[in-house]
């Protein structure tokens, strides 16, 4: 399994099993199916409403000695609510309890996006905090002291532009990494170039295109990345489905990557594409599918008049 590895000598295994959309119900079993796959790297949240249920199916599989605590590697994130620096210990504090697990590997701020406490999805730009009043460098204060605290060996960022990025990087523990939308359609090569220069690790999200997405986070004429032609056309070429052809280019590419399935064919059929090396032809050919587009566009979080309008959030023309 090819790792990503953090300055300390950590190491990060590269595929991890992503479990945004895995209901409860059925992501305790998924976790448990991917553990004795193999995988040992879970991307979790709180914003999922699922860790309880992951951390039951960690307890149960330290216990029945399949997987020691050393050998996981458990991601959360901090939700929108307890952007303050005071809130960010208690946070990482319920997440590790849910999870069950003493420390995370990895704690990620999960949008630079600041809502008040107790809104659970914000309609009214009265709902929000803007980053003057909760700026991201005060929500990174609390971060750290996490990472002070033993509560995260790791600490970064998800859904951080270049620029959003730069505003944390001279700190005492700088953000390492983040974690964003990187799929052949939205290759955000220069962003990621330019966090892999500052030291700033790579993760890919929604690598299969996440078309089991919400209602409300989808555009109907959406294309569909896992049925592209030019994609059959490689997976046919090298012998692969499209989903591992999309996992391989992004572990290829350097970047961990954390496709989401809660069905025990599909979590082995990904699982078993950190075992393939795509041709520089096949890379090129993905490369050529690049079409910026964004399936995640954020704009759930542009509330009418309200402080994050999607190319402040990205820090791109909308
Ligand atoms: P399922 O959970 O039923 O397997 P993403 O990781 O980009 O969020 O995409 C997740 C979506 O892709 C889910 O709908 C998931 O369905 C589906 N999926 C996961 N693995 C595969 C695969 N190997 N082939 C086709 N679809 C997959």
């Amino acid at each position: 399994m090819q790792t990503i590895e953090f300055a300390n000598g950590d190491r990060m295994p590269a595929l991890g099993l992503g479990t945004w959309k895995s209901e409860p119900g059925e992501v305790g079993a998924a976790v448990t199916e991917a553990l004795r796959i193999g995988y040992r790297h879970f991307d979790c949240a709180t914003i999922y409403g699922n860790e309880a249920e992951i951390g039951d199916a960690f307890q149960r599989a330290l216990d029945e000695g399949v997987v020691q605590r050393d050998d996981l590697w458990v991601t959360s994130k901090l939700w929108c609510t307890a952007h303050r620096a005071d809130a960010v210990v208690p946070a990482i504090r319920e997440s590790i309890e849910r999870l069950r697990v003493e420390y995370l590997d990895l704690y990620l701020v999960h949008w630079p996006v600041a809502v008040k406490e107790g809104v659970m999805g914000p309609s009214d730009p009265s709902e929000f905090y803007s980053l003057d009043e909760v700026p991201l460098s005060e929500t990174w204060d609390g971060m750290e002291q996490a990472a002070e605290l033993g509560l995260a060996r790791h600490i970064g960022v998800s859904y951080y532009s270049a620029k959003k990025l730069g505003g944390l990087l001279e700190r005492r523990f700088p953000p390492e990494m983040d974690q964003v939308e990187l799929h052949p359609y939205l290759q955000q090569s220069e962003l990621f170039a330019h966090a892999k220069e500052h030291g700033v690790a790579g993760t890919a999200y929604s690598p299969l295109g996440s078309s089991d997405r919400p209602e409300g986070l989808r555009e109907a004429d959406e294309p569909v990345l896992l049925e592209d032609p030019a994609l059959a056309a490689i997976a046919e070429r090298v012998g692969a489905t499209p989903a591992q052809v999309l996992i391989a280019w992004a572990l290829q590419r350097g970047t961990a990557v954390i496709p989401k399935s809660v069905n025990p064919e599909r979590l082995a059929q990904n699982f078993a594409a950190a075992e393939i090396t795509l041709p520089e032809g096949a890379m090129a050919d993905l490369a050529a599918m690049d079409r910026r587009r964004r399936y995640v566009t954020g704009a759930f979080w542009a509330a009418r008049g309200g402080p994050y309008p999607v190319e402040e959030l990205w820090d791109e023309p909308a």
